[in-house]
Formats: C-alpha cells, sequence, structure tokens
C-alpha cells in the first residue's frame, strides 16, 4: 500500500529569506542598469529629430523606421503625414516605436527580466519577494501581457520595413550598388532583430500551434523544429539586439552628424 501523502497548499516555513548563498542580486541589478540606460538612449535618439539619416548611402537608423513626418525628408520612404512642428514626444517613427516598445515589454524574457529586477517579483528563484500577495497576470493590468501574439503580428511588419531599409542601404556613392561599413552593421542589425523576432514564443505557436499531430503537416513541423532551435536562444537574442540596436544607431548618428566618413568596401 502506498505511504504517500497528499500535498498540503502550506508553504514550507523558513524564517530566512532565502537559504540562497550564491550572489543571486547580481542579476536584477545588472538589469536594471542594462534596461534603464538603454530606455534613457533610446527615449533621447528617438525625440532628438536628428541625425538619423545619411542621404549619400541610404542609411536611415532603425529608431526612425519608418519615418512618417514631413521633416524626415527622402528619409520617409513609405511616406509622411505627420506634419511638422508636432510636439516633441511624438517620434518621427510614430508608427512604430509604441508597437515595438510594446513588444519588447511583453516578451516572455523581458517580462521574467523586469518583473525581476524592478518589481522584485520575486527577485530570483527562490527568494522570498516582499509583497504580500500575488495575482500572478490573470488581472487588469498585467492581463493585458497576453496581447504579446497581436504585437507580435505588427513587430513582424515593422522588420519586413527593416529588410527594405537595408536593401536600400547597399546604395553607392556614385550611384548603383555600393557597400560600406554601415551596410554591414545595418544587415548584421537586421539579421538579429529577424531571429529575435522569428524565435519568439508566440510564434513558435502561431508556426507549430493548433495542430492535432505533425505527420499530416511536414512543412510546419519543420518550421517549428528551426523555431523551436532559434527560441532556445530567445533571452540571448532579447539582449544582443539591444545591443545591436544602440550600435546601429550611434553609428549612423554620428555619421549623419559628420563625425566620420563611412568606410567603403566598394563604391
Ligand atoms: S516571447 Fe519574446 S518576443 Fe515573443
Amino acid at each position: 500500500m502506498s505511504t504517500a501523502t497528499a500535498p498540503t497548499k502550506a508553504r514550507a516555513a523558513i524564517g530566512e529569506r532565502t537559504l540562497r548563498k550564491d550572489n543571486w542580486r547580481r542579476y536584477p541589478i545588472v538589469t536594471v542598469v542594462i534596461f534603464t540606460a538603454w530606455l534613457a538612449y533610446g527615449l533621447v535618439r528617438s525625440l532628438m529629430g536628428s541625425d538619423f539619416w545619411v542621404a549619400e548611402y541610404h542609411y536611415l537608423t532603425p529608431f526612425y523606421s519608418p519615418c512618417v513626418n514631413v521633416e524626415c525628408g527622402e528619409a520617409a520612404l513609405f511616406g509622411a503625414f505627420l506634419p511638422e512642428a508636432t510636439p516633441f514626444f511624438i517620434p518621427f517613427a510614430v508608427l512604430s516605436l509604441p508597437v515595438l516598445l510594446l513588444f519588447r515589454l511583453s516578451c516572455y524574457y523581458y517580462r521574467k527580466a523586469y518583473y525581476r529586477a524592478y518589481w522584485a517579483s520575486p527577485p530570483a528563484c527562490a527568494v522570498g519577494e516582499p509583497h504580500q500577495s500575488y495575482t500572478g497576470e490573470r488581472r487588469f493590468p498585467l492581463i493585458s501581457q497576453n496581447l504579446h501574439r497581436y504585437t507580435w503580428v505588427a513587430a513582424f511588419i515593422v522588420s519586413v520595413i527593416n529588410t527594405w531599409d537595408v536593401v536600400l542601404a547597399f546604395h553607392g556613392k556614385d550611384g548603383g550598388v555600393g557597400v560600406g561599413l554601415g551596410t554591414l552593421i545595418l544587415l548584421i542589425n537586421l539579421i538579429l532583430l529577424w531571429a529575435y523576432t522569428i524565435s519568439c514564443h508566440s510564434c513558435r505557436h502561431i508556426v507549430g500551434g493548433r495542430l492535432r499531430n505533425f505527420s499530416k503537416h511536414p512543412v510546419r513541423y519543420w518550421a517549428w523544429v528551426q523555431v523551436s532551435k532559434l527560441n532556445e536562444r530567445h533571452g540571448q537574442l532579447a539582449l544582443i539586439t539591444l545591443g545591436t540596436l544602440v550600435v546601429t544607431d550611434l553609428y549612423i548618428a554620428l555619421l549623419a552628424h559628420g563625425t566620420f566618413s563611412d568606410p567603403r568596401i566598394f563604391n
């Protein structure tokens, strides 16, 4: 006869906040520093309204894509509808930036990171949190995190627009095709942005979910396997793309400002 006892709802009574001996505070502290610095940089750059376009090589920073303010000039690759002298808090890329911000804010990886770092909920595994109650993501406002799958669709469209930006960045000094260091930086950033977008958990479900069996859907199964492999690296890609976005934007900003010129591989 089994001697197993029924599970109890009560937690073990441990007086200590945690029994962990390692440096568990490092992850939330580093996260706060990186995310706060990135948000400050992104906010300043996206609201600056200058140094976002290098006309000679058709380089457009992702922070301004698509550029829809009439002040974008020829950088308005998809047309401009925002009038001049809009309030300072409306970015030139007003269509894409809010969507991308929501996309990352509701991303599973970022949720884990900022719940731990900013809300200490919990600050780390097996560490007690300071909050008295826990309602999870079942109520407003956190239930809205479920909109992530829809922000993924919007982010996918923005990635297609970013792809077109990079195609145009293969523009030579004397017209025709050309490649410079800026082209390569934009291209690497684009590849990593696609990898981040495709490795999303929602994408994995869109590709392989809601099927009774894979044997009748070999193409979707193959795609699901590929997305699943990328998905294992989703957290890393989330962090790496924060870095590549800043590097790409900073490079184009300095180039547009005339700080240096773009080393050309040809034309
Ligand atoms: S889970 Fe991170 S982008 Fe979807």
